[in-house]
């Protein structure tokens, strides 16, 4: 009999429902929720709420879609964290309700775990390059930049991490700050397409080992911006491109040394990125060059399975099923990676 596993996804601010059947995806639904635009970054509160005027309507789709009944389901696997606890509640409640109304079994998924497995997501009659194992796996999103070592769908080991902001953050509060819009990754990938990325240069963090820092590089940006629009007001709009061109050619440089340094540590050649970052177009291009430079096979996730998206909890769902890993009823969510 088929393993058909439905996958919900509701860490941050994308309420998402997917439909996996032994592996390959069926449906893979996605509600955005705009209400944070207006503030400038994700509300906890007005998540919560959006994720529970979206869960039943995004769970409905997301079986329509795949021309699959409840009744068929196998087992239901859900964010159990890292994220908003409040957002987080959502998911795995209905999530747990789900379980108890079918009698079918609960996957817990690590958030993270999901990025890192993107590249196993099989689209019908699409083909797929999946990474043999061990890979490293540079994980880059809006709350975590990390290298992590996987040694199979269920092991994996972080040997690097940001000890301040995400790599996400920097571009966000940097794009906010200077009142180009939110998010900010996509705005600056944006912009940086038409600038010259060698105009500007901002301080470097010497952190040492593998793990990174993006608070250092963030202020200089900021700091360097207030200093010019001192001498010229019109700096910033007359500069934008530029800006952001060099900004994201440091963050990008930043990644790229010390993936470099755990490939070259780990003799690892097998590469691949995840996480909302894993779109940014700069950051693609150079894993690419550098990948041809020195040997290694990199595999990029499809663009829409970089951000949030429950395509990836159902597939790391389904590898965890397989290997009878199931969720108690009394689990709870947890926001933060230490407590997983
Ligand atoms: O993985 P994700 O959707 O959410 C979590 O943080 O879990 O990542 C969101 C982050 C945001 O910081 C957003 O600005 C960034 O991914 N992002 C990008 C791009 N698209 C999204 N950063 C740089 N370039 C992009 N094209």
């Amino acid at each position: 009999m088929a393993d058909i596993i439905l996958g919900i996804e509701s860490s941050c601010d994308d309420t998402s429902a997917a439909v996996i059947r032994d592996g390959v995806l069926l449906s893979n639904v996605i509600a955005s929720q705009q209400v944070h635009k207006a503030y400038g970054g994700v509300v906890p509160e007005l998540a919560s709420r959006a994720h529970e005027q979206n869960i039943v309507p995004v769970v409905a789709e997301a079986l329509s879609q795949a021309g699959i009944s409840a009744a068929e389901l196998t087992a239901v696997a859900f964010t159990r964290g890292p994220g908003l606890l409040g957002s987080l509640l959502v998911g795995t409640s209905f999530a747990k309700a789900l379980s108890l109304s079918l009698d079918i079994p609960m996957v817990m998924v690590n958030h993270l775990q999901g990025h890192i497995l993107a590249n196993f997501i099989r689209q019908p009659d699409v083909p797929v390059a999946e990474p043999s194992f061990p890979y490293l796996c540079l994980l880059v999103s809006g709350g975590n930049s990390q290298i992590v070592k996987v040694d199979s769908p269920l092991d994996y080991e972080i040997l690097g991490q940001t000890i301040d902001d995400a790599v996400g953050e920097a571009f966000d509060k940097c794009s906010k700050m200077l009142g180009l819009g939110y998010p900010g990754g996509p705005v600056i990938d944006r912009l940086a397409r038409t600038g010259d990325p060698g105009r500007f240069t901002f301080a470097k963090p010497h952190i040492p080992g593998l793990d990174y820092s993006f608070s250092g590089v963030k202020t200089s940006l900021l700091y360097f911006v207030r200093d010019e629009l001192a001498k010229d007001p019109t700096f910033l709009e007359n500069n934008k491109e530029d800006l952001c061109a060099s900004f994201q050619k440091t963050l990008v440089d930043i990644l790229m040394d010390k993936l470099v340094k755990a490939a070259r540590q780990t003799g690892i050649r097998e590469v691949t990125i995840g996480g909302g970052v894993s779109a940014n177009s700069g950051l693609r291009e150079r894993i690419v060059a550098e990948g041809r430079r020195r040997g290694w096979k990199t595999y990029l996730p499809p663009f829409k399975f970089t951000t949030d998206n429950a395509a990836m909890i159902a597939v790391a769902g389904w590898f965890r099923y397989r290997a009878g890993e199931c969720a108690p009823l009394d689990i709870a969510p947890v926001s933060r990676l230490a407590d997983y």
